[in-house]
């Protein structure tokens, strides 16, 4: 969700302006792909860089993030979407974090979407909290060094509930990832819009979902009409 600050700055207005404006077309975008039927959305919402932003602005975020899920909780109950987050919880003020637990709480029957927030998120942290807990049982000896396989590792990262995700979508023209699901981007799809996020919609979804609609996903082997002219 990037280009809240440009948005805002064009339009002479302070970048927390960009981040309002931003939060209400991701409600938006979160009740466009429950009703397509998206199973799983995750929104990087806030990564652990941004912890360095001036504090006026991590602050503010931290409130518009609280708010929306005191107002949202019970919209998202109505559209049958659970939710729940990624991320360095321990580093969450602790009103968010009651926030956060209680609308996990209050949507857990919900059987629709799976809404995820990326909050103090970033991957090379989460892999390195994975590394420290292998290691951890290596060293009180319940696990074989040559037992580890990425299934293994996928137990151990904050996402192991999640499967991975099929398409990336990054808003503002910016071409790269930011530290955000590294290992489980793998064999994902990537779509970047030159929309900044204030100025995202439906009709820009559309365009996103169309375009992964024509992608042969081949996962790294050939597909089936290659395997038959060759043989
Ligand atoms: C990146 O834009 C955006 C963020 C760091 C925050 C994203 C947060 C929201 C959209 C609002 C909260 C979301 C929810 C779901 C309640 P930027 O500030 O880096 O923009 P810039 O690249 O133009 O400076």
């Amino acid at each position: 969700m990037d280009g809240n600050g440009r948005w805002a700055q064009a339009r002479k207005k302070r970048r927390v302006f960009g981040h309002v404006k931003g939060t209400r077309v991701a409600k938006d975008v979160i009740q466009n792909c429950a009703r397509r039927g998206v199973q799983y959305l995750t929104l990087y919402a806030f990564s652990t860089e941004n912890w360095l932003r001036p504090q006026h602005e991590v602050d503010f975020l931290m409130l518009i993030l609280q708010r929306y899920l005191k107002r949202e909780t019970e919209n998202l109950i109505k559209e049958n979407i659970s939710f729940d987050i990624i991320g360095e919880r321990h580093r969450l003020p602790d009103n968010i974090r009651k926030q956060i637990e209680t609308s996990i709480e209050r949507t857990k029957a919900c059987t629709g979407m799976k809404l995820i927030f990326a909050l103090s998120y970033g991957s090379r942290q989460e892999i390195t909290w994975a590394v420290r807990r292998i290691a951890a049982q290596i060293k009180q000896g319940t696990l074989n060094a040559d037992e580890i396989d990425e299934a293994r590792i996928h137990q151990e990262l904050w996402t192991q509930a999640i499967p991975d995700p099929d398409l990336i979508l990054r808003t503002s023209g910016e071409k790269r990832l930011s530290n955000f699901l590294l290992w489980q981007c793998a064999y994902s799809e990537f779509h970047f819009s030159d929309v900044l996020w204030p100025d995202f919609n439906s009709a820009e979804l559309d365009k996103a979902f169309a375009e992964y609609a024509l992608r042969e996903r081949r996962f790294g082997k050939v597909n089936k009409t290659d395997e038959q002219l060759r043989y």
